[in-house]
């Protein structure tokens, strides 16, 4: 498929993985895109997972080329560089081009005859001739892992981009923005960047600066549509969520075992809509998959959390979204939090404290109750509620 200039994509699409990075949900998919110059000089950008290296080569194949120049590694995250080595033993003189992380990486990953002696070293500002198109390497680390780099052509303004501006769900049939409704893609950009961009926003604002002197014309990155018209949208997602922007809506997160914290949680849904909050989004941790949470907890500004106590401590459900917001970049939430007991309360006190950790802004005491949630208890679930949607649409 010929993009601009002599790049074509030469990427694949899983459609069987469960979870990315045995984590993160794929209902749709994800593609793992790579690309060929086949200029004077012939350059692969990135490689596929190695479960897909058959249909790669043929694609590569397909495109006529008997030799491949040059290997450009963005990105050492074994879904784009888990054939590199195999890639090698097909055209055995191609130039692998990388910085010093990269290359480090390489070796450890696949052995030193991934690497050879056949490489390019490259730092930030280096540049690769290639013919009609010329390769300028710009660094980026932690986005996400130290030795992400990106690859910006400047004869056709295309950013090779690694991860950044990709997203979750395979291609069906187009590639470029352009020819497709590029509408489920925008929620699957914002739950990749809650799950896996979420905790790197400094490294992503510094990355975005640096960027913000090219002309793009087109983005090319690792999964997902190829941006072009809407290259300006995928740079305007990445700042809002790297800069904590919100939307004014309200997530309520909660876990159950026998049902009260889940009334509890309807009734401080029922608060917040009181309070004239219009999006709520409610999640039952123990069936929710957690990218999806994390990508409406990224986007909207209030917080509930419920759990029953257990075993001394919180509900795990409660507990792993607690460590994994923990881990990101979420400042700014304003957060509630209620918990039950029948004995020994610890729920509410947990909740408090993993907040103090995460500095989001408590807008009421944790709530805490005894054993059912009774009219009172339902009523106290509403105030806190209403507390927290007030909090959320004052800040507008
Ligand atoms: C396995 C298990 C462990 C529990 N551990 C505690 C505990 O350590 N302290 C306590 O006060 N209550 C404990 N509870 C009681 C629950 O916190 C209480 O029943 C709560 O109301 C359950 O909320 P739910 O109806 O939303 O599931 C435990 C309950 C279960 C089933
Ligand atoms: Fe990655
Ligand atoms: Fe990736």
């Amino acid at each position: 498929m010929k993009l601009k200039g002599y790049v074509h994509y030469v990427g694949v699409n899983d459609r069987n993985k469960h979870r990315f990075e045995g984590l993160w949900a794929l209902p749709s998919g994800v593609s793992y895109n790579a690309y060929l110059i086949a200029d004077e000089q012939v350059a692969l950008v990135d490689t596929v997972d190695a479960a897909f290296l058959s249909e790669f080569l043929d694609k590569i194949d397909a495109l006529g080329v008997d030799r491949v120049d040059y290997l450009v590694i963005n990105h050492m995250e074994p879904d784009h560089s888990g054939s590199i080595a195999q890639v090698r033993q097909r055209f055995p003189d191609i130039r692998v081009v990388g910085n010093a992380k990269t290359l480090e990486m390489l070796r450890g990953f696949y052995g030193e005859a991934a690497l050879s002696d056949n490489y390019l070293q490259v730092g930030e500002g280096d540049v690769l001739k290639l013919g009609h198109h010329e390769l300028h390497f710009h660094l980026v680390p932690m986005l996400h892992w130290p030795e992400t780099m990106v690859s910006y052509d400047t004869t056709e303004r295309i950013l090779f981009s690694g991860d950044a501006f990709g997203c979750f769900g395979a291609l069906n049939g187009a590639v470029l923005d352009t020819q497709m409704d590029t509408t489920p893609y925008w929620p699957e950009m914002e739950r990749y960047y809650a799950s896996i961009l979420g905790k790197y926003a400094a490294p992503v604002q510094t990355a975005l600066r640096k960027l913000s002197a090219l002309p793009i014309d087109m983005i090319c990155s690792t999964h997902g549509p190829m941006w072009t018209a809407e290259a300006g949208r995928a740079i305007e997602t990445y700042r809002r969520l790297s800069a904590g922007e919100t939307e004014p809506g309200v997530v309520v997160c909660y876990g159950s075992m026998y049902g009260n914290t889940q009334r509890v949680a309807e009734a401080v849904a029922e608060g917040a809509a009181e309070a004239g909050v219009r999006t709520i989004r409610m999640h039952n941790l123990v069936e929710a998959h957690t990218s999806f949470v994390l990508a409406d907890i990224f986007r909207y500004r209030g917080l509930a959390v419920g759990a029953p106590t257990y075993n001394g401590g919180l509900f795990p459900p409660v507990e792993h979204l607690m460590h994994d917001l923990g881990e990101r970049h979420v400042k700014g939430r304003k957060l509630v939090c209620f918990g039950g007991f029948t004995w020994a309360g610890q729920a509410a006190k947990k909740l408090q404290a993993h907040h103090a950790k995460m500095g989001l802004d408590l807008v009421a005491d944790p709530m805490e109750w005894k054993q059912g949630a009774s009219a009172d208890v339902l009523e106290r679930g509403r105030a806190l509620g209403h507390l927290l949607g007030k909090a959320v649409l004052a800040e507008q």
